[in-house]
């Protein structure tokens, strides 16, 4: 088995809790095309990106749109999103996720992001985290949406390591199954139930450690 050498992170819901303004952006949105859009349903759209989680929404509203009508309410949706983020500080950084990087960095294991979304960059500059991270793999550099392992591997492949040398760190069901197909340790943020693929479960950052990394 290989020694881990590099850890891998998600964005939203891992290092930043970010999901609620993708929630009120996209409820927004759906109130607007005379549909409603529940917290449950937000939950399927986690790790997906903004393309195939439009596609879902509108499938559940039965509303057809064409596709430049499409890329219109997409680039609405996001300029909703992007004006909540926009006051976004250090002080919005989940519990444990500060001090577990700064760990993982003076140990010498190699970080990189996999986030699916495209405001990663804006969001580590305004939450002051882009500084630990030796590589940004996000949604303005992959092709494939999570449960495709790409964003992984490429995020492995950037830091020069190998998958199985390789702790993901996900939130979402998707994510957890990218990690797996790529051949990477996952560690699940949230419950035990949903995440079940996860080779540990955690209900945040706070409760991870380099031990525990070790003992994957
Ligand atoms: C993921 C989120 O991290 O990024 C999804 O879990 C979101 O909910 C996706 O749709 C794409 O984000 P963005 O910022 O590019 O719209
Ligand atoms: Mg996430």
């Amino acid at each position: 088995m290989a020694d881990i050498k590099a850890c891998i992170f998600d964005l939203d819901g891992v290092l930043v809790d970010t999901a609620g303004f993708h929630y009120r952006a996209w409820k927004k949105l759906a109130n607007r095309l005379n549909f409603d859009f529940t917290i449950q349903d937000n939950e399927k759209l986690k790790g997906i990106n903004r393309k195939e989680s439009l596609e879902l929404i509108l499938d559940w509203g039965k509303v057809f749109k064409t596709s430049y009508e499409k890329q219109e309410l997409a680039q609405l949706k996001n300029t909703w999103y992007v004006e909540m983020i926009s006051g976004m500080t250090p002080v919005d950084v989940l519990p444990g996720a500060l001090r577990l990087l700064q760990e993982l960095k003076a140990a010498g294991y190699k970080i990189a992001l996999g986030s699916a979304s495209k405001n990663a960059g804006i969001i580590l500059n305004k939450v002051e985290l882009i500084r630990y991270f030796n590589a940004v793999v996000d949604g303005n550099v992959v092709t494939e949406s999570k449960p495709d392992p790409q964003v992984f591997l490429k995020g492995a492949e950037m830091l020069q390591v190998s998958p199985a040398s390789c702790v993901v760190f996900e939130d979402a069901f998707a994510g957890v199954e990218a990690a797996k197909a790529g051949g990477m340790k996952v560690v699940g943020i949230g419950s035990t139930k949903a995440l079940a693929a996860a080779d540990l479960v955690i209900s945040g950052l706070h409760e991870m450690n380099i031990q525990k990394l070790r003992d994957l």
